[in-house]
């Protein structure tokens, strides 16, 4: 980045705020995840498998935005946005389509047009004369993103950058964006899922692990304002190994349907998969119930899932992978309106976790009437009133057991 003159140090309280606020890009899912809307001059990247939905995002939120959006087609031609509009009934000339690979005429045409924001799909189909590397290496995806931080800066215009996972997972990419940018959003889903989550993972203007949820239809993205009731909308009632999660994301409460199949192993090191959370944390919760609550599963295999292609990462989700282990093991369901949450420590303790009181609330909210929890959540709690609601604090995973009747 070029440097200009020597300047002098200034006093914060003389330091000005930034100007104008946040935009809003009235998609109430999108600004949640970028910290409240749009920030002037911020670089915010969209990262996320091809086909997962990243153009057809930013094409929508393009359309409601006021103002103009140049919208920089480096990968599919205008005739092809242009369907894509068309299905997505978009038909605004606030929307700048411009086809373009050369970063250095996409800036020139920026500062000519003076959108009020930019949109360029994708960095790895666009390049920079001043390094020779092909479009999509390390060094120019880097380059084209510390560039337009850099014209974002200067000019207040925000810009989004589309980048695609590459199949390792990684973003030459938007990995290597990471740090440059100032917010990262990874667009997740299965493909064979409408569902659609769009995660904050980092922000400098907002909390991060917010998420957006999304469904794909046939006319584009449509926003999930609840969230849980999709996400247990084909929940089967009264079958063993399906339990309800009260877990959080972010600040958002999202129940869940968490799903366990425990069936006799034919190998004789039994079979252990986990699909939405953490196999680790599967393994050990799996070790806790062998030693302390006498749960034998040496010669089962264990598969969980949790339905509707989400990834948690919460501990809080600990008391629900038991449940459900337990509960298909013994072939025993839970109650239909039941739900659970709790961290289970190594020696079987369950232990409080935060937010107890918004996970409730959502649960009660979509009609379910009895909980599990930890104990001290239970006591701090004490003011807490729903009615119909019956809540049961548990100290230990043997109690929880018993508590659910498993
Ligand atoms: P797209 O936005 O092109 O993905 P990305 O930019 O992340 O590569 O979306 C691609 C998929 O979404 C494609 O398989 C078709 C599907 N789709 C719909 O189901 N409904 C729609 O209205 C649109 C525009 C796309
Ligand atoms: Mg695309």
């Amino acid at each position: 980045m070029a440097s200009g003159p020597a300047r002098d140090p200034e006093p914060l309280s003389r330091i000005k705020p930034p100007e104008g606020g946040r935009a809003t890009t009235r998609m109430a899912e999108l600004d949640r995840v970028l910290g409240g809307g749009i920030v002037r001059g911020s670089v915010v990247l969209v990262g996320g498998d091809p086909g997962i939905g990243k153009s057809t995002l930013l094409l929508q939120a393009a359309a409601r935005l006021g103002g103009t959006t140049l919208y920089i087609s480096a990968e599919e031609s205008p005739e092809q946005i242009k369907v894509r509009a068309e299905r997505l009934g978009i038909l605004t000339d606030s929307i700048l389509v411009l086809a373009e690979i050369s970063l250095e005429n996409i800036l020139e045409d920026a500062a000519r047009t003076g959108p009020d924001a930019i949109i360029v799909d994708s960095i790895q189909t666009i390049y920079t004369e001043e390094i020779s590397s092909a479009p999509g290496s390390v060094g120019q995806v880097r380059d084209c993103a510390a560039k337009l931080m850099h014209f974002a800066k200067g000019t207040g215009i925000p810009v989004f950058i589309v980048g695609h996972v590459t199949k390792e997972g990684m973003i030459a990419g938007p990995r290597v964006l990471e740090h440059i940018v100032d917010t990262v959003l990874y667009f997740e889903g299965q493909r064979s899922h409408s569902f659609r989550i769009l995660r904050t993972v980092k922000n400098r203007f907002g909390s991060t692990n917010e998420i957006g949820v999304f469904e794909m239809t046939d006319a584009g993205l449509s926003e999930v304002e609840n969230p849980s009731e999709l996400f247990l909308a084909e929940r089967p009632l009264k079958v063993s190994g399906s339990v309800v999660a009260a877990s959080m994301e972010g600040t958002r409460p999202v129940l869940v349907e968490m799903q366990a199949l425990v069936t006799p192993s034919t190998f004789s090191v039994p079979r252990r998969s986990s699909l939405g959370i953490d196999f680790q944390r599967v393994n050990l919760i799996l070790a806790v119930l062998e030693k302390v609550a006498g749960v034998h599963l040496a010669a089962t295999d264990v598969f969980l899932n949790v339905v509707g292609g989400l990834k948690l990462e919460e501990p809080a989700l600990d008391l629900a992978v038991a449940a459900s282990v337990v509960s298909s093991l013994r072939e025993r369901p839970l109650a239909p309106d039941m739900f659970v949450f709790g961290e289970i420590g190594l020696s079987g303790e369950i232990r409080a976790v935060n937010h107890a009181e918004a996970r409730i609330k959502e649960a009660a909210k979509i009609g379910l009437r009895q909980a599990v929890i930890p104990g001290i959540n239970l006591e701090r709690l004490r003011g807490l009133k729903i009615p119909g609601l019956r809540i049961t604090g548990v100290k230990n995973v043997h109690e929880a057991l018993e508590a659910l009747s498993i």
